[in-house]
């Protein structure tokens, strides 16, 4: 586990940590795939990296990581457990935090209980590069997911070619831009089965988002629907390991870099502590 004492040493409390957020508009378009194999490559780079499963959806991070976490965020704010008894190492370098409950319920917890949350998290990710936070389809309770998503560097939006995922992937996106909200902006059109006709409707969302929303997309991507993908689901053994030539490893690998090269270009715009508050709803 994570040298507690030696965070305590550390007086200030610093740190750059990046904010990945993947998400989508509509369930089961591929995000814990995208969160998980990302968080791996960042790990893979030497980088320090806690995989968030914000989400209670079905194919969870646990599953795709190969580790069962007994206990959850959720047994932390229920003063249950301690910080370090709900943080996994995982044998692909990531740590793992499952939240064990909706992010609503998380984020309406009593104050207290986040307090010592905040104190005990502060101190594990100060030794964080990376925190790559995994929801739920989040359009329906967006105002609930502000906070996380004010201090996103990095937010990888997931749509499948269907209309209604595109629509509803529009609506996050555009409610996040009325919001002011302005991380760098992915967009992945995932399951492909036909290229060309994926990549005419990949140039029209992102003609959308940009015209439309006001949404600047640093990058697009075009994944496709990949067997094997579902062969490392049913292995536990992240897609990257799992099948590193296949085409969505590749697409994944591509995110990761991307993101890797943002982060050296300059440093977010909210500090440390604001940060780690603002992840988890806790105000003042
Ligand atoms: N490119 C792909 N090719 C084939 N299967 C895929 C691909 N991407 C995802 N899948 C399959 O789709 C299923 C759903 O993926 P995943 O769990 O990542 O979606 P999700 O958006 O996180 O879902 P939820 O909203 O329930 O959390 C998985 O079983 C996965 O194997
Ligand atoms: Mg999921």
């Amino acid at each position: 586990m994570f040298d507690q004492a030696q965070a305590l040493r550390n007086s200030t409390l610093t740190n750059d940590v990046k904010i990945v957020m993947v998400t989508s508009g509509k369930g089961g378009v591929g995000k814990s795939i995208v969160a998980a194999n990302t968080a791996v490559l960042l790990a893979k780079t030497g980088k320090s990296v806690l995989l968030f499963d914000a989400d209670v959806g079905f194919a969870n991070s646990d599953i795709l990581l190969g580790v069962t976490p007994k206990n959850t965020l959720k047994d932390f704010l229920l003063n249950k457990k301690d910080l370090r008894e709900i943080i996994y190492p995982t044998k692909y370098g990531v740590w793992l935090l499952s939240s064990g409950a909706d992010v609503q319920d998380i984020i309406v917890f009593k104050n207290e209980s986040k307090n010592r949350l905040l104190g005990d998290f502060l101190k594990f990710a100060q030794s964080m590069d990376y925190i790559v936070i995994d929801t739920g389809a989040s359009m329906s309770y967006f105002d609930e997911l502000r906070g996380m998503y004010e201090v996103t560097d990095n937010l990888i939006l997931v749509t499948t070619c269907e209309p209604t995922s595109l629509m509803n992937t529009y609506t996050v996106a555009k409610l996040m831009a009325i919001r002011g909200i302005t991380p760098e902006v992915h967009v992945v059109v995932n399951m492909v089965k036909n290229v060309r006709s994926a990549r005419k409707i990949l140039e029209r969302f992102v003609m959308v988002l940009e015209r439309f929303a006001g949404i600047d997309v640093a990058e697009q991507h075009i994944m496709l629907l990949d067997e094997t993908v579902k062969k490392s689901v049913n292995n536990q053994v992240p897609l990257v390991e799992y099948s590193q030539r296949s085409q969505p490893a590749l697409c994944i690998r591509r995110i990761a870099n991307t993101i890797l090269k943002s982060e050296e270009l300059g440093t977010s715009k909210v500090g440390f502590v604001e940060k780690i508050k603002s992840m988890f709803g806790i105000g003042g």
